[in-house]
């Protein structure tokens, strides 16, 4: 009798350990489930897809977009294929004050820091001279009165009108280009190219005077902010035209459509004034070499767009 009560005894003492195993156990995975980014992204109010795209997110920006309160407009800008994290306040607030923007472009806009007045103070920095033939230069990011790139050789008159020059890199792949479009009937030419900032200063100057500084602004670049100052840019047309006309000829679109492949982009497309902070410009080129300009022309973006997203983000 006695064994048989004991018998007993051990066996509820063991259902009731076994009981109280299963509910820590379940206890423990809903603490650690209450501590997990699931859990309080959901407590904050967003959907399950919702919650998927965020958890896309690295753990710091997890943890800082946890700050945020619930937005329904915060996923449907993550997905954006150009989303930088650092940017996401700047989007929401562009969003809020121009609610008919894609947001698509409010991700463009803002990467490129247009959402600041051309040459605001508080959004200009300077030009990251170290990124070589990747340095970006516009109206928010400038070069110092006394940079001076390095291996600046002349341009032929082959090539070039008189005193034209840039980066040894630059010519030698615009020489290339040349070669190609030369066998294909088409003539290009060298116009404009590497500027000093002195030489700047007098161009922004003689149009602030002639016409006034708003002119003067949406044609040329002030003092230390022109693409020309890097020796990487060139303006490029031919015998028959002028900047005026060019973008009527054949080697116009010859330049549109093969250029990258010899590592050089159109740098103020048309359409692209609120992110380039110029109007289309169908002669300036600037080589970048041959791997970014097919990236950049395959994907249809600005320099800035895709310094923006694939060059300073990448920091
Ligand atoms: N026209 C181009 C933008 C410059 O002045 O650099
Ligand atoms: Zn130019």
């Amino acid at each position: 009798m006695k064994r048989r009560r004991l018998k007993k005894e051990v066996y509820y003492v063991f259902a009731g350990l076994v009981i109280f195993i299963i509910a820590l156990t379940s206890l423990i995975k809903h603490i650690n489930y209450t501590h997990s980014y699931e859990y309080k992204f959901l407590k904050l109010g967003y959907e399950k897809a919702q919650v998927e795209v965020i958890l896309n997110l690295k753990d710091k920006q997890l943890d800082e977009l946890l700050k945020h309160k619930y937005d329904k407009n915060i996923t449907s800008f993550i997905k954006q294929k150009y989303f930088i994290f650092s940017n996401l306040d700047r989007y929401l607030k562009y969003q809020k004050e121009n609610k008919s923007t894609k947001l698509k472009d409010i991700v463009s806009i803002v990467n490129v820091h247009a959402d600041h007045e051309w040459y605001d103070e508080d959004a200009i920095k300077d030009t990251d001279t170290k990124k070589g033939t990747m340095m970006l230069v516009n109206k928010f990011y400038h070069l110092k009165e006394d940079y001076v790139p390095e291996n600046i050789v002349d341009a032929s008159k082959t090539y070039a009108y008189d005193e034209n020059s840039a980066t040894e890199e630059t010519i030698s792949a615009f020489k290339k280009m040349y070669a190609k479009a030369k066998s294909e009937g088409l003539n290009l030419i060298i116009t404009s190219s590497y500027r000093t900032y002195k030489d700047q200063d007098r161009i922004w100057n003689s149009y602030a005077i002639r016409e006034s500084e708003e002119w003067a602004d949406a044609y040329a670049a002030r003092p230390g902010y022109s693409e020309h100052q890097t020796g990487l840019a060139l303006d490029i047309v031919t015998y028959k035209s002028t900047m005026d006309n060019f973008d009527e000829t054949p080697e116009a679109k010859w330049l549109a459509d093969n250029a990258y492949k010899y590592g050089f982009i159109l740098r103020y497309p048309k359409d692209k004034e609120n992110l380039t902070g110029y109007d289309y410009e169908p002669w300036h080129y600037r080589y970048v070499g041959v791997e970014n300009a097919k990236k950049i022309y395959k994907e249809g973006i600005t320099f800035e767009e895709y310094y923006a997203y694939y060059v300073e983000n990448k920091d």
